[in-house]
């Protein structure tokens, strides 16, 4: 078995790579003058990703990720079908099809906060994005998935993995929170599994998005007087979220607070914004951040598995 990766999820797939034991192999990437992409399965590749089952991973973020994860995995169905001819007819032009063996994981999926219609004419832009996706793979594993009824129904096995395990060592080993909070109540299923990994007490607040920069907490009595409290979410974007439960944390007593999450979107200088609010931020390298400290091979190595056992790969 081969993993293999383009220009945005590297990191995550030599992760994935040393968990799992297997052969990790960068596929070219180039970007034309006009910004177009350009991908291309290098010739010493080429074998490598017929003879074996292989994982491609990649982010669907920044938008110019949709399309190097489309055209990645176009090219790798080609390579196993056989489809090789080339105008400058370099090498064997056609082999043998070697049939189905290729899995899609995606540490960040883009867009998946565009999971419903909130308005008439809108599109489910994360629904959209996973069926052209499901059309050239046999499977997908998302890793943290803003919401995964999104992805219910896609036409290939779907494996929903988690990083909140080993968010919850992280953070006991190097916070040692008494508290866990679930800045809303979208996160109360991650936040409260970390709490109980961790046996310490769990709550959640209210949120209301007024705009993508103005959010509302609605502060509900929390027992966190001269506690340290860890905040759990997806993901950190702006870091309004955050900063908004932070200060909520602290008029209540908190001492220390700090901030956990699997996505470190970390748009328009939310670090900087974010460490005049909390001790400390925490995330995995879904995304490259500076913030990086949770390993996130291990959960995708955990949807690998899954997705091997159910295809009967193994
Ligand atoms: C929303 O429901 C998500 O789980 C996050 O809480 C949100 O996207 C974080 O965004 P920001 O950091 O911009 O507040």
């Amino acid at each position: 078995m081969v993993v293999v990766s383009g220009s945005n999820a590297r990191p995550m797939a030599g992760q994935l790579a040393a968990e799992l034991g297997w052969a990790h192999h960068s596929i070219e990437t180039r970007r034309f003058p006009d910004t177009e992409g350009y991908i291309r399965i290098p010739d010493e590749m080429i074998d490598s990703i017929r003879e074996q089952p292989v994982v491609l991973v990649s982010n669907t973020f920044p938008d110019s990720g949709i399309i190097e994860t489309l055209l990645m995995l176009e090219a790798i169905n080609d390579v196993r079908k056989g489809n090789l001819a080339n105008l400058r007819e370099i090498g064997p032009q056609e082999l043998a099809d070697v049939g189905p063996g290729i899995l899609l994981a995606i540490p960040y999926f883009g867009y998946s906060r565009q999971d419903k219609r909130f308005r008439p004419g809108e599109a489910v832009s994360a629904r959209a994005i996973a069926n052209l996706l499901a059309s050239r793979c046999d499977g997908i594993i998302v890793f943290d998935l803003h919401a995964p009824q999104v992805l219910e129904g896609l036409s290939v096995p779907v494996a929903y993995t988690s990083a909140m395990p080993e968010l919850a060592k992280h953070l006991q080993e190097s916070v040692n929170p008494d508290f866990i909070l679930s800045p809303d109540k979208g996160a109360i299923e991650r936040a409260s599994e970390v709490a109980n990994e961790i046996q310490c007490q769990f709550s959640y607040l209210e949120k209301t998005r007024i705009d993508a920069h103005t959010i509302v907490h609605k502060a509900k009595d929390l027992d966190v007087e001269g506690k340290i409290v860890a905040i759990v979410d997806d993901m950190i974007a702006t870091g309004g979220t955050i900063c908004r439960a932070a200060d909520a944390l602290r008029s209540q007593g908190a001492t220390e607070v700090h901030a956990a999450c699997s996505h470190g979107l970390f748009t328009g200088g939310a670090v900087a914004r974010l460490i005049r609010y909390v001790d400390g931020v925490h995330a995995t390298s879904s995304l490259k951040n500076p913030q990086d400290v949770i390993p996130g091979g291990p959960a995708l190595a955990r949807g690998v598995n899954e997705l091997f056992e159910v295809l009967n790969w193994n």
